[in-house]
């Protein structure tokens, strides 16, 4: 992990028309993937990931936030090394500097729903409305409900009849950030897009199952969740925890640099002899308040709609910690426990295949912003 983080894989070639670069600015890394589509598969061209904590004084897997301008030179840094001069670029814009609400809404009409979504938007975005990109779209009713054989009076219908809307909203300032860290990266090219990094990750590891499914995405900084329900986003939250304060806690714990702890809970994680029991014994306390928010996440939605979440699908670097799954069963006792693979959905050169497998669940982002490029 620590060698992956400042290395650059050069698996062909790179930056010819076809080519997408998907660009996930992590908080402890950037990590960029090249795709193209050959015929009906999408193949890798290139990827690679650079660590920010160097280059905001702190360690490799510890959380930053450099200004733009530091971005925008790692990201030229690491464009550089690889080779890569893209055309069409997608940037994931991080969770936590967006605003997503599922928001009920009467059925009002198409024309009065449309000005009311501003209006309600308000009550759920802390900046004036002016200085936000809005986005929304309807959500669909879910299966299961149109199949109920309940027969609604008019009555119940007329009070019931609620739309759900999910409100997107990225600040103005943020989308500038992004295109200034475009811009100095000296990333040119036919067009570039944003979106928030949620979906991209549902892109990359949802495939077609259509029951509710729990994406959990363990960064550096912070844990993302998304619950997605007949393949549409339903849900999403933030837990200001992720994988450094594991390693900020065994630190601590032992007495140990931060290099020295990110070094051990990467190698061993939480099973084996003793260094797996120090690992174990700081990351279940953290992991146990994570699920407890995760858990509970879930329960007001499984509630709400009287459903059950089946699948658990676990992203980002701290997925890859040894031992987390049987932690994210014991909490989620009824549910499949999976890591999510992005580079299944990419066709990737045979001879790459094991480490690709090793890094997979941390380019889930990269990879579906990528796979948004390809959609349009
Ligand atoms: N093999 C591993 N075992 C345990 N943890 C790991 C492993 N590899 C990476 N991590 C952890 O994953 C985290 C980094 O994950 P990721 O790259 O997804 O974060 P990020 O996208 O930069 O951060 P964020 O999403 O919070 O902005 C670090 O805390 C790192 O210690
Ligand atoms: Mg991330």
């Amino acid at each position: 992990m620590a060698s992956f983080l400042e290395s650059i894989k050069k698996v062909f070639t790179a930056g010819h028309k076809g080519q997408i670069l998907g660009v996930d600015i992590g908080s402890s890394s950037i990590k960029i993937v090249l795709i193209e589509k050959v015929e009906e598969k999408v193949v890798l061209r290139n990827y690679g990931e650079i660590a920010l904590g160097p280059r905001a004084g702190v360690s490799a897997g510890q959380s930053t936030s450099l200004p733009p301008e530091k971005v925008a030179i790692a990201l030229r840094d690491l464009l550089k090394e690889a080779g890569i001069t893209p055309r069409h670029t997608l940037i994931a814009i991080p969770f936590s500097a967006s605003l997503l609400a599922v928001v009920e809404l009467p059925d009002v009409g198409k024309k009065e729903f449309e000005s009311m979504i501003p209006i309600e938007a308000r009550r759920y975005i802390p900046v004036p409305i002016t200085e936000v990109s809005l986005d929304w779209w309807v959500l669909p009713r879910r299966r299961y409900e149109e199949k109920s054989t309940v027969v609604p009076t008019d009555e119940i219908v007329k009070q019931t009849q609620k739309i759900e809307v999910i409100i997107a909203a990225i600040q103005n300032e943020v989308i500038k950030k992004y295109e200034s860290i475009k811009r100095d990266a000296q990333i040119s090219g036919e067009s570039s897009h944003f979106e928030i990094e949620i979906f991209s990750t549902l892109r990359a590891v949802v495939g077609s199952d259509l029951s509710p499914i729990l994406v959990i995405d363990m960064g550096a900084g912070s844990t993302k969740l998304a619950l997605v329900d007949d393949g549409i986003v339903r849900g999403s939250h933030i837990i200001s925890m992720g994988g450094q304060d594991i390693t900020l806690a065994l630190s601590r714990s032992r007495g140990i640099p931060f290099e020295k702890a990110e070094e051990i809970k990467c190698r061993v994680g939480m099973i084996g002899d003793e260094e797996g029991r120090d690992v174990a014994m700081v990351a279940e306390l953290l992991l146990a308040n994570i699920m407890n928010e995760a858990a509970r996440f879930s329960e007001n939605y499984e509630h709400k709609y009287g459903t059950k979440i089946t699948k658990i699908i676990l992203v980002g670097g701290g997925a890859q910690l040894k031992g987390l799954g049987k932690i994210v069963s014991q909490n989620f006792s009824s549910a499949v426990i999976m890591t999510g693979d992005p580079f299944s959905r990419v066709d990737t050169p045979a001879f790459l295949a094991t480490t690709i497998k090793e890094i997979s669940p941390n380019f889930a982002v990269a990879v579906g912003i990528a796979l948004k490029g390809l959609e349009e």
